[in-house]
Parts: C-alpha cells; sequence; structure tokens
C-alpha cells in the first residue's frame, strides 16, 4: 500500500478568513503568490486580505473547462511574474489549472511538451495551496490535473505526485454561495467517485472505509441541499464527502463512469459532473450485474433502498436527464469513444469491460 496526499489537509470552518496567517506560517514565506481565483465574494474577500500581506498577481476569468492551449497561456504569464507560491481558489478546472501551473512554472519547456513525455516531470515545481469552492471534484487531493486537448476532442492528465498541493485547505462554507446546477453537478461527481472508490481493483482496507463513509455523507448532503439549498449542515456534510472520497480515489482511481465521462463530456461539451451523473445509473446497472457480491455493503445504506434506486431518485429530483439524446451523440463516434475510453480510470472498474459492453451503453444512452 502506498499513500501519497498534500502535506497538510484542513477542513475548517471559517479557515479563509485566516488565509494570510496560514501563509506565514509556512515553511518558506513567499513575498510574491500567484492566485488563480474563480468568479465568487469570498475569493475576493481573501484577495484583498493578501494584497495586504503580499505582492499579489490575479488570474481570474479561466474558461469552465481550460485546454492545453489555455495552460500553455497561463503558464507564461505566471512564469513572467516569477512567484514563490501559487494558490488556487475556485472550482475543480481553476485548482487543477493552478496545480499544473505550480509544478510546471520552474520547467523550462511548455505544458504539451511535458504532456507527451510525463515522465520528464521529475521534481516538485513551486509550492502549491488549493482552497476549493464547490464540493466535488477532490482537485485539492489529486495528482493528476485534466485538460482538454488542443482541438477539443477528449481530455487528457497531466499526473505526477509531484503535482500533489503542498496544502490542501477546505472551508466548507466556500460552497454556501454555490448555485443550484453547480451545487448538484458537483455533489453527483462527488459521490460517483465515492462509489468508484469503494468498487476500484485498486482498493484497500482504508480506502474501502473513506469511501463507503464518503458515499453515505454525499446521499444525505445532497438529499438536504434538495430540501433547502441553504442548509448548512448540508453543505457541510457534501463537502466533507467530497473530501472523504478525494482521500480515497486518489489512491484507489476511479471507474467506467469517469473512463466514458471524459470523451463523451468533451466532445459533446458537456459538464463534467452532469455527465458522471448521467452515466453513473447505466454503468451501476452492468457493475452490479458483473459484480452483485461487491455491492452488498453500499446497497446497505440506505434503510433498505438500494444503491441503484438512490441514485436514480437523486437524479430524478435534481432534474439529471436519463440519456443524452439531447446531445446528439452520433453513433459514428462510438468507435472513437469506447477507443478513447480506455483510460487509467476505466482500467479500475471492478470487472474488465469488453467493447461489447461499452457499445450496449452507449446505444441505450442515445437511442
Ligand atoms: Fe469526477
Amino acid at each position: 500500500m502506498q499513500f501519497l496526499y498534500p502535506s497538510e489537509i484542513s477542513f475548517e470552518k471559517g479557515l479563509r478568513h485566516n488565509v494570510a496567517k496560514r501563509i506565514k506560517e509556512l515553511d518558506t514565506v513567499p513575498k510574491k503568490i500567484t492566485v488563480f481565483s474563480g468568479s465568487g465574494s469570498y475569493a475576493n474577500e481573501i484577495l484583498t486580505e493578501l494584497k495586504n500581506h503580499f505582492t499579489v498577481q490575479i488570474i481570474n476569468g479561466l474558461p469552465t473547462e481550460p485546454s492545453i492551449v489555455d495552460l500553455d497561456e497561463l503558464l507564461s504569464k505566471t512564469k513572467g511574474f516569477q512567484p514563490e507560491l501559487i494558490l488556487g481558489i475556485g472550482g475543480g478546472s481553476v485548482i487543477d489549472t493552478a496545480k499544473a501551473v505550480a509544478l510546471l512554472t520552474p520547467y523550462p519547456k511548455s505544458a504539451r511538451f511535458y504532456f507527451n513525455d510525463q515522465s520528464l516531470l521529475k521534481h516538485r515545481g513551486i509550492p502549491f495551496v488549493a482552497m476549493p469552492t464547490t464540493a466535488g471534484s477532490g482537485a485539492e487531493i489529486t495528482k493528476n490535473s485534466v485538460f482538454r486537448t488542443p482541438d477539443g476532442s477528449n481530455k487528457l492528465s497531466l499526473r505526477s505526485k509531484y503535482m500533489i498541493a503542498t496544502n490542501a485547505w477546505i472551508d466548507p462554507e466556500l460552497t454556501y454561495t454555490c448555485p443550484y446546477s453547480i451545487t448538484f453537478h458537483s455533489g453527483m461527481d462527488a459521490l460517483t467517485q465515492a462509489i468508484e472508490a469503494s468498487m476500484s481493483r485498486k482498493r484497500n482496507e482504508a480506502t474501502e472505509s473513506l469511501a463507503i463513509e464518503a458515499v453515505k455523507l454525499c446521499i444525505s448532503g445532497v438529499e438536504g441541499l434538495l430540501i433547502n439549498l441553504n442548509n448548512a449542515d448540508s453543505r457541510d456534510q457534501l463537502a466533507k464527502g467530497s473530501l472523504l472520497a478525494a482521500l480515497a480515489f486518489s489512491q484507489t482511481g476511479l471507474g467506467a463512469v469517469h473512463g466514458l465521462a471524459h470523451p463523451i463530456g468533451a466532445k459533446y461539451k458537456v459538464p463534467h459532473g452532469l455527465c458522471c451523473a448521467v452515466l453513473l445509473p447505466h454503468i451501476l446497472k452492468i457493475n452490479i450485474l458483473k459484480c452483485k457480491e461487491k455491492f452488498k455493503v453500499l446497497d446497505s445504506l440506505n434503510d433498505g433502498v438500494c444503491l441503484y434506486n438512490k441514485v436514480l431518485e437523486l437524479n430524478t429530483n435534481i432534474g439529471i436527464p436519463t440519456d443524452f439524446k439531447k446531445w446528439n451523440i452520433s453513433n459514428n463516434d462510438f468507435l472513437e469513444i469506447i477507443r478513447l475510453s480506455k483510460s487509467n480510470s476505466m482500467s479500475c472498474n471492478p470487472f474488465e469491460m469488453k467493447d461489447e459492453d461499452i457499445l450496449d451503453i452507449l446505444t441505450e444512452l442515445t437511442k
């Protein structure tokens, strides 16, 4: 067993009020900081405080799901400023981007070059602090960043243990103002990640406990927020569920939902969390059919409602489509989607999916 995590992970309500103080307590105190930030009033509060203590470069207005070309532009902007610390405050895409820039800033060549040969990533970049403002991606914990390919036809991961954030600072209150769609798309992404981690072929006793607790917290958080989007306890539950899911899946990998979500999401511009939510019941159905035994614990978590039915119920109540019909996925693309789905995530699915299995799922989702 091996566990690779940030050297500090803090989950604390109100943590955002002490960001400058926390930065001054790091091993090396920076003078210049580059902050990658999403929109949102909380990010502005933190930036105002930081500007009183450090020289700050602010990079915001990032594309929703950036490409490798976007990454290269942001990398050269950051290199020009020469920061000693990078702080990412935002959703999964903002943190993924900041994380990749922090790794690549000391490297001499373009990001595109290292995507082609990741064995060249042989040392850490500059220190990186991650502060998520959504509950779902887990990017504050993971060792990879996902970007669209330059032609937009797929997504690729930059993957390195040197990319793991130095510090993950999670203030669940940063998620309180998330709008409906981001809340539930991220929430279903977190639930998917928890379920896939609990089923992964690379799971172990520790990750299994984390993942099962994450499944419980994500379900109760999403259910509570469906009743009242401003329920602080439910927001906290979902944020904690997302963190525990990330602590598990960052070590175990994911599964077929994420294997398929990346090529479908990239080519047809389906937001990642929504894409996972649409796929989840379809993948669960075939995984349960092939590995029924493995679902015993997950099926026992919801007062007699099996996991599959619980996921269907959540999707219906959120308003997630049951298939991809509205995205007009062409069956001419099926072979390409199947080819691109054979990623690291797919290799962790509890049983080995054959091309025919994936073809059946794609047909059911688009007919
Ligand atoms: Fe995900």
